[in-house]
């Protein structure tokens, strides 16, 4: 319909037509979630793993956010050493668990706020964080935010159905790895990703 070949649409069709757009935008990511887990519950997901590169994965979820940052008057600092270089991973799970946390950071984001998606390899792991300058997460919700259906504040308030986190779980422990997610020094959530690299390297060994 946007087609200028279907005539010239007016603002409030355009208006319209992007109201539909963004339905079954919310839709369409809300039946590929429930698809997800429906593989993850029959033992069926696998992951594809191959040789991730960190810095452009960053990038790539950086950009596929733009519209989220936009849209709330966000900003997003990426930050990772020039030399972290890459690991072992499904690349198209990776970039799903961080858009996955960084979309909640945008949502709980004050306008102008800051939201940080930073890696770093410590102790045998690569870790990559987000961090937010909402309100934290808090104590009574703070058991529960991993299990399917709790959603809350403003994950609740713009339709979240509170599938995103559980997947975020399930797929770092697919990968032999961890998440955290709590309240930051100084407030705002921070969301840690742990991915062993020796148990990634054990798996594509076993291949
Ligand atoms: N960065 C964050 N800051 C504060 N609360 C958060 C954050 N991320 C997640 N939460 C809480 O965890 C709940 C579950 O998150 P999620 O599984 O992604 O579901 P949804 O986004 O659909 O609500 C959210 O509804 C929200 O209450
Ligand atoms: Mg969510």
């Amino acid at each position: 319909l946007g087609e200028p070949s279907v005539g010239p649409l007016n603002g409030k069709q355009l208006e319209f037509l992007d109201h539909v757009r963004q339905s079954s935008d919310a839709l369409r990511a809300l039946i590929d979630d429930i698809l997800d887990l429906a593989s993850i519950d029959a033992g069926a997901m696998a992951l594809d793993l191959g040789e991730v590169d960190v810095r452009a994965t960053l990038e790539a979820v950086g950009e596929a956010v733009r519209d989220l940052l936009a849209e709330r008057q966000v900003s997003l600092h990426i930050d990772a050493p020039a030399e972290i270089g890459a690991f072992t991973a499904d690349r198209r799970r990776v970039r799903q668990i961080l858009f996955n946390l960084l979309s909640n950071a945008i949502a709980v984001s004050p306008p102008q706020g800051v939201v940080t998606l930073s890696a770093r390899r410590a102790e045998g792991a690569l870790s990559v964080e987000v961090r937010d300058q909402g309100p934290g997460i808090a104590g009574e919700i703070a058991g529960k935010v991993f299990e399917r259906f709790e959603t809350h504040g403003a994950g609740a308030e713009r339709g979240g159905v509170g599938l995103g986190l559980s997947l975020v779980r399930s797929f770092m422990e697919l990968h032999g790895g961890s998440v955290s997610l709590g309240t930051a020094e100084g407030g705002g959530a921070l969301a840690v990703c742990r991915f062993p690299l020796a148990a990634a390297r054990r798996d594509e060994a076993a291949e």
